[in-house]
């Protein structure tokens, strides 16, 4: 008779249910493969009265959370409620109770990891969540177990699905930022209120998740710097592909002279760049190592289905641990680095100014760009009269000196506005 490993689901919401049906109609596949039934035995929900249509007996569910994390009859805990408590709370006592827990909380990870890996590795037992960045993209373990000898360089993907959908709609049909934001949420892909998506919050938790595993560094959410993508216009995407780039909302971690640099920001990127062919609700993480070079991973970065196929992989690793001894990698949270302040760090930036048609303009803006020592690569003057606007790129500059030429241009009569400035990331179209 084959060993069962009796599941407790903390949510039954999109990816929880999701994985309760998986875990159902996968069952035979997986005792197949590993010698373990995995059995859905508890869940907690908020709502009982509400239809889940899950192939799990009624009595499994409770409105208590605790009540699951408790029962004897789960060995194994899915946190999948979201949010920041009772999450914690609840990771924390499963700990304490000896259950591993597997997890698709991305916020909850990049608030307080340390804190739960410490307790993790105090109980001796578990905690993984490759579902927390990338949805169903294998990501945490390539990075922590595939490529764990490796020294990581940088780590730039595209780990948003909603802004990515919405950047490409504007890139493919003209539709302004707030079309494609309606768009995306009468499709679903966008929540009633889009401010943790459309202002990069998502995104910045999972890259302080990708920036620990990568640099073995305590990064939080906190660490990262972060706008997102509520100032692009169409404009802004228009004159990008002019010069050969797209615009992705980045979610980039790079180590720094022995410090490490995290940060989430709209980037020009040239057209060709394996990123910039990412379309839609799509996320690809570009993973760049010294010996390796550069690996890209790639699929669905959200959805119940390809999420709960990241959760249900974590728990099949976790019941293999339990029955056969043994830990996961994830833990390892050695080195304290430095996190850089974004204005230690370089980079080129476009600028787009609205300015006045008139002899001696150029100069004055080019005197301004040469008194902060940012040199310009190219320069575009397009309409005439109050239509007239300049688009130029820089060369790789120190983002202080770049901040303050910017002040300085607000500041020129020449200038009617600084309209947009944009990173520009990945070399050269
Ligand atoms: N959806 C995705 O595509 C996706 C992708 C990657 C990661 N994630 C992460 O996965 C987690 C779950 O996301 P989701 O989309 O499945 O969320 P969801 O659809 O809102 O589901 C949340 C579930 O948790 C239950 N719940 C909430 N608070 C509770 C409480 N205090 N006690 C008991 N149950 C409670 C809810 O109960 P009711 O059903 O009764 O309201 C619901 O079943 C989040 O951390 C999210 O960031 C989601």
């Amino acid at each position: 008779m084959t060993d069962t490993v009796r599941v407790g689901l903390l949510g039954c919401g999109n990816v929880g249910a999701a994985v309760a049906r998986m875990l159902h109609d996968h069952a035979e596949d997986i005792a197949l493969r590993i010698g373990l039934r995995l059995e859905v035995t508890r869940i907690a929900v908020r709502d009982l009265a509400r239809d889940r249509d899950v192939p799990v007996p009624a009595g499994a569910f409770t409105d208590d959370p605790a009540q699951v994390v408790d029962d004897h009859a789960v060995d194994v805990v899915a946190e999948l409620i979201g949010g920041l408590e009772p999450a914690r709370t609840l990771v924390m006592a499963a700990f304490d109770a000896g259950k591993p827990v597997v997890t698709a909380n991305k916020e909850l990870l990049a608030t307080h990891g340390a804190e739960l890996f410490e307790a993790a590795h105090r109980c001796d037992v578990d905690l993984l969540y490759e579902a927390s960045v990338g949805g169903g993209i294998p990501l945490i373990r390539p990075l922590l177990e595939s490529l764990a000898g490796e020294r990581i360089v940088r780590v730039m993907g595209i780990v948003n699905g909603t802004t990515n959908y919405i950047l490409t709609r504007m890139t493919e049909d003209g539709s302004s930022l707030a079309e494609a934001l309606a768009e995306a949420q009468a499709l679903g892909y966008a929540e009633a209120d889009p401010t943790a998506d459309i202002e990069g919050f998502d995104a910045a938790a999972k890259a302080a998740i990708l920036a620990s595993i990568a640099f073995d560094a305590p990064v939080v959410v906190g660490d990262v710097y972060r706008e997102g993508i509520s100032a692009v216009s169409a404009e802004d995407i228009s004159n990008a592909r002019r010069l050969g780039y797209v615009v992705k909302l980045l979610a980039i971690a790079e180590s720094v002279d022995g410090a490490v640099s995290v940060r989430v920001h709209p980037a020009m990127i040239p057209s060709d760049h394996p990123l910039a062919a990412v379309r839609m609700s799509f996320n690809a993480v570009l993973i760049e190592g010294e010996r390796v070079g550069e690996l890209m991973l790639t699929g669905r970065g959200a959805g119940g289905d390809p999420t709960a196929t990241s959760v249900v992989g974590d728990l099949i690793e976790a019941a293999r641990n339990l029955r056969h001894g043994g830990r996961s990698a994830g833990a390892a949270r050695a080195r304290e680095r430095r996190v850089l302040p974004i204005e230690e760090m370089a980079g080129q930036h476009c600028f787009l100014l609205r300015v006045d048609d008139r002899p001696g303009v150029l100069a004055a803006i080019a005197t301004a760009f040469a008194e902060h020592r940012v040199s310009i690569k190219s320069v575009w003057q397009d309409g005439a009269g109050l239509e007239a606007h300049l688009v130029l790129v820089t060369h790789r500059a120190d983002e202080r000196s770049l901040r303050a030429c910017a002040e300085r241009l607000r500041g020129l009569d020449v200038v009617r506005e600084v309209a947009s400035v944009i990173r520009v990331e990945a070399g050269e179209p």
